[in-house]
């Protein structure tokens, strides 16, 4: 067994959290989060099962919170981490807005009642429909990524007899050093403005009626468990805010972004509070202490207070490979077959069972559904485990391939359980489908 596992070599007779989620712990063998013991969920609500603490949220959100103590400050959860209603209930009453991506997200936001003035909206292919949406809604910023986007806002928002309020996305070609499919701070990747071109673009954005220009944005990248990219993307963005405002600009917000990594496989990334200790010197030395600091945290706010529970349905052993076939697949837990990402899995009850090497696989007709390589487990068909860190981008990812429901979702919080989300059934997946008329399906291609 790697030493680096967090899977109990025997059962364990006190709790102990495991690494990195302090709200999920072993209580003698049985596993819990929060009060409530995972095997008891799973018997309930069936299985895979997503569940949520909601002190392991709050506990995150409250690390930003310390870091920004005294300024002026704004909390942006970044939703497509994971916008379940229950989840953006927890961030709107912890007093969160939210960095939206989409229209969909900004109804669901909507629909728990949160602050469109606390909304920022990014992202590169903003509709004009969706700006039509959101202006409407009268959100608190648009994050623009483009020359061609600044020009489209503006008429939009001059149709509606509106003034946009608006940031630009600053590309400030910084290796975030993360899997390159979530790195988006280099020239190389479509998000942003290019440092090269921001002024300019400010000046552009300034001269146009419809819009007002409020703040600085940059994001670059996803799970990053080191403060070199943030710290030298600050001195960027913080050259560019010098530049923009000698030119007659001013600028009220810096928006950083969200990105910060959490911890998948004894990653150490730095805590919320630790970061912004050394990004907020960097600001009140560069002259801006009094600009309003907003964040996008998505990730580093929900990944370890989610863990997502499978039953194990067959151990298959074979010549090269033992595999533990297990009901959640690729479908519920993209993040394996897409980047190649970690998820602890241990058992949810440790049984004294004999510890077998596993790949850990799911149901999906592709040899690229696999949860987990190479894990030491002991376990048998019938016990179930849990996948952990498993919060963010899971769910949130999830799709219907192979036919397969969406997994149900729920939110602890002590010993009480909300239902956040139901069990997608196979009527929820087929109610948009529609048959084609008898006759052509009956038809052939000689007719
Ligand atoms: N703001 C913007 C503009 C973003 O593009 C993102 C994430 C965030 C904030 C939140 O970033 P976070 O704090 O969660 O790192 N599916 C990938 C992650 C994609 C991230 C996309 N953008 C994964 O599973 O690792």
């Amino acid at each position: 067994m790697p030493s680096s596992s967090p899977i109990p070599a025997s059962p364990l007779t006190t709790p102990a959290a495991l690494p990195g989620h302090p709200f999920v712990a072993y209580r003698e063998a049985a596993l819990y989060v929060e009060d409530v013991a995972l095997s008891d969920l799973a018997s309930t609500y069936g299985t895979p099962l997503f569940v949520y603490s909601k002190a392991a949220m709050l506990h995150a959100v409250a690390a930003y919170q310390r870091g920004f103590a005294g300024r002026d400050s704004q909390i942006c959860y970044g939703m497509k981490a994971n916008p379940s209603l229950g989840v953006l209930q927890v961030f709107a009453n912890a007093g969160c807005g939210f960095d939206i991506v989409s229209s969909g997200e900004l109804e669901r936001v909507l629909a728990v009642g949160g602050d469109a003035k606390k909304v920022v909206f990014s992202g590169v292919g903003k509709t004009p429909a969706e700006m039509r949406h959101a202006l409407r809604a009268g959100i608190g910023c648009f994050n623009v990524e483009s020359e061609a986007e600044l020009d489209v806002l503006s008429r939009v928002a001059s149709e509606l007899g509106v003034t946009a309020p608006v940031s630009i996305r600053v590309n400030p070609n910084v290796d975030a050093k993360t899997h390159p499919y979530i790195s988006t701070g280099l020239t190389a990747n479509k998000f942003g403005i290019a440092h090269k071109d921001v002024l300019r673009i400010y000046q552009h954005a300034a001269s146009l009626k419809s819009l007002q220009v409020i703040g600085i944005d940059c994001h670059i990248g996803s799970q990053i468990t080191d403060c070199t990219p943030y710290l030298d993307a600050m001195d960027r963005v913080l050259d560019l805010v010098d530049a923009v405002e000698a030119a007659g600009i001013a600028l009220q917000h810096i928006d950083f972004g969200g990105g910060l990594g959490i911890s998948y496989q004894g990653d150490t990334p730095p805590q919320a509070d630790d970061l912004w200790q050394q990004l907020l010197a960097k600001i009140d030395a560069r002259g801006h202490g009094r600009k309003k600091i907003m964040v996008e945290p998505g990730r580093s706010l929900v990944g370890n207070a989610g863990v997502c529970v499978a039953e194990v349905l067959y151990t298959k052993p074979g010549e090269e490979k033992n595999f533990c076939i297990i009901d959640a697949a690729m479908n519920d837990l993209p993040r394996p077959s897409l980047y190649q990402a970690f998820h602890a899995i241990v058992p949810v009850v440790t049984h004294d069972r004999t510890t077998v090497v596993y790949d850990v696989v799911g149901p999906v007709c592709e040899s690229g559904d696999w949860i987990g390589r190479d894990r030491a487990l002991g376990v048998a068909a019938g016990d179930f485990v849990a996948v952990l860190s498993a919060g963010a981008y899971c769910m949130s990812m999830s799709s219907n391939y192979n036919t397969r429901g969406r997994a149900a979702e729920v939110l602890i919080d002590g010993s009480t359980v909300h239902l956040i989300r139901s069990r997608e059934t196979v009527q929820d997946q087929l109610r948009l489908d529609r048959l084609v008329p008898a006759q052509v399906s009956q038809g052939n291609a000689m007719n």
